[in-house]
């Protein structure tokens, strides 16, 4: 369809997010010498005289529209189940209850496996296949680890995936479901974490940890690069992102920068706001007490909220950064708030949140109702994922058909 995505890359190097050291990309990267995330760097001159606005208009609806601003070298490199653009729905009878301006959730839950995730993972998973990596191990919250088996099923790549034992048990079959081998550790995703640094020294596996290597945050920084199209190059003044490991946080504002540096966009951004449970908030915590980082890991991390339960990101220093450049903040929300909330939303807007999207809900009702937030401002909410990843509660009421019908008598 119309002009299609090039076969170049035009990343220039890998580049510490800590100290600024230089590395080369011809080999598949982890951590840097410091041992902080390394971002990937591009030729932006170059990438601005191979692209225009015009042109990208006329490309297939999907995330490899974006294929300039991707690391992959060639397009035969790229391994897909389909990365449609995702739509920006209104919630407009929840705004004028709440006197707000326009609410816009980007609904990632259209994604393959549900979840934002396959973004990420598709890219990481891509430069995995060109790199010759046969076996690729990771720990998650569950969506993360669902979108790796299926990724590594489409690419043939054996897979590795190391859950707490009480992550959501529709993406611990889905992960098992797609072939990898799957385990159930009685603890969270940090412990996951170590398990995996181990067995990866002693099997030989592709560590894909969140920000443990360069490439899921470039494939997330499509949701950036999206939003800003979506919305006519002008972006929103405000984002709600419900953040656990960060790489939507930090994809995002790497993508508004590399928009900017092209003169894509202006100099307006929006406010990156990280939202997180208040019985899991150490991004939230580490922000109001002006820190750089999060001192010491959340305690007791019990959130229902799954996809925010991380209690101390590796990307904590890259997460706060945001929140402050952006002039953003954090926002810790109540779990049975947000449970609440999310059938009120299906209810009154047929929209079907994830638990981590009624969050970004709840965190917007509560800062518009503290001020940080004001009522003629336009703010997305991210749902990550689909409604139906999480449980939802028994319904319908039994009839016996061979019975007279009382049809006064309704459902719960
Ligand atoms: C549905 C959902 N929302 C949000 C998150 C948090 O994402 P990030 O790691 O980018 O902060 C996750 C991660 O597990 C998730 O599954």
């Amino acid at each position: 369809m119309g002009d299609p995505s090039p076969n170049a890359s035009f990343v220039s190097h890998l580049e510490c997010s800590r100290t600024g050291a230089r590395y080369s990309h011809d080999r598949f990267r982890f951590v840097s010498d410091a041992g902080a995330p390394l971002l990937v760097r591009y030729d932006l001159e170059a990438l601005k005289g191979a692209i225009t606005k015009e042109k990208l208009a006329g490309r297939a609806p999907d995330m490899w529209r974006y294929l300039e601003w991707l690391p992959l070298a060639s397009r035969d490199d790229i391994v897909s189940l389909g990365e449609q653009i995702t739509p920006l729905l209104p919630l407009p009878r929840l705004g004028a209850e709440l006197g707000a301006g326009e609410i816009l959730v980007k609904d990632e839950g259209r994604l393959p496996t549900g979840s934002f995730k396959s973004r990420g993972i598709a890219v990481a998973v891509s430069m995995a296949k060109a790199f010759g990596v046969k076996h690729i191990a990771m720990p998650t919250a569950g969506n993360a680890g669902a979108a790796l088996a299926a990724y590594c099923a489409r690419a043939g790549i054996e897979s590795t995936v190391f859950c707490p034992d009480d992550a959501p048990e529709i993406t611990i079959r889905e992960i098992a479901y797609h072939g990898a081998r799957t385990y159930r550790v009685n603890g969270l995703i940090n412990h996951c974490g170590e398990i995996v640094a181990a067995g990866t020294e002693e099997m030989g596996w592709l560590d894909l940890s969140t920000l443990k290597e360069p490439y899921r945050i470039e494939g997330k920084k499509t949701m950036g690069l999206e939003l800003a199209e979506q919305l006519g190059w002008a972006l929103p003044d405000v984002i709600f992102y419900p953040t656990g490991g960060g790489t939507g946080l930090i994809g995002m504002w790497k993508a508004f920068e590399e928009l900017g540096a092209m003169g894509w966009i202006g100099a307006k951004r929006p406010r990156m706001v990280a939202v997180q449970s208040t019985r899991c908030g150490p991004l939230v915590k580490a922000f109001d007490a002006g820190h750089d980082e999060v001192m010491e890991p959340w305690e007791p991390a019990d959130t229902l909220i799954h996809g925010v339960r991380v209690p101390k990101p590796f990307g904590d220093r890259l997460c706060l950064k945001v929140m402050r450049d952006s002039g953003g903040f954090g926002s810790m929300v109540d779990d049975e708030e947000v449970i609440a909330a999310r059938a009120e939303i299906a209810r009154a807007e047929g929209v079907h949140l994830s638990i981590e999207g009624a969050a970004c809900f709840v965190a917007f009702r509560q800062e518009l109702k503290s001020g940080r937030v004001s009522k003629s401002e336009r703010a997305v909410l991210f749902n990550c994922a689909s409604g139906l990843k999480a449980e939802l509660p028994p319904a319908g009421t039994r009839i016996d058909r061979h019975k007279p019908l009382d049809f006064t008598k309704s459902g719960p």
